[in-house]
């Protein structure tokens, strides 16, 4: 379970129902994002398999991404959470996950990657702005959710990085 991870040996792949527990877990042990229901991961990997992606080593979930299409706007892929395991963390995996949501089958034809951010998220503000700066796109920041829309004491408020437009020619330049 905590062999060393060496990248070759990470597979990405949409996810089965089998995998909404170890979606569940990386989520738990990050500390840092919002756990939600494991029954919550179980829908996600079965009814939004074409939009999510995990990473696996030896066996395990070491990371994975989640996310939809918005109804209401259909070119945004909206990236819902992210993580990857602190032991896989700064391999470049987060990258390579957001490219491979991206390219998922259900983002196809969409032209701007939406996520919410806590200000104080330096990695994950890192993360999205390297992929903006791969895609040779923008990245405009705004509000979206705010601290007292949350029903509980202590949230932090979500801002909306929009990134884009990129098209499929755009995506063929990243390199992971
Ligand atoms: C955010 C997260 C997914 C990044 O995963 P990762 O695999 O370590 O990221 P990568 O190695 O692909 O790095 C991506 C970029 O972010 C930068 N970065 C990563 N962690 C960083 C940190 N802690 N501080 C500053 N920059 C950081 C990297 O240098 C890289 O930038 P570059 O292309 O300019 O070199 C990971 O830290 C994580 O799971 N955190 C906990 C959960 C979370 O906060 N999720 C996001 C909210 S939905």
């Amino acid at each position: 379970m905590n062999d060393k991870i060496e990248v070759a040996d990470i597979h990405l792949r949409q996810p089965t129902v089998a995998d909404g527990a170890g979606m569940w877990r990386v989520v738990k042990e990050s500390g840092v994002l919002d756990l939600n229901s494991s029954y919550l991961y179980l829908l996600m990997a079965r009814d939004f398999a074409r939009t999510c992606v995990v990473a696996e080593h030896a066996g395990d979930i070491v990371g994975f991404v989640t996310g939809y299409r918005r109804p209401d706007r259909p070119e945004a892929a909206f990236l819902w959470q992210v993580g990857v395991l602190a032991r896989a963390q700064g391999l470049g995996l987060g990258k390579r996950l957001v490219a491979a949501f991206l390219r998922a089958p259900g983002c196809q034809g969409a032209t701007v990657l939406e996520t919410t951010i806590t200000p104080d998220n330096a990695a994950s503000r890192a993360l999205f702005r390297a992929i903006a700066r791969d895609l040779g796109t923008g990245c405009e920041v705004g509000p979206c959710f705010r601290a007292a829309d949350f029903p509980e004491a202590g949230h932090e408020d979500e801002e909306l990085f929009e990134i884009g437009p990129y098209s499929p020619e755009n995506l063929q330049t990243l390199t992971y």
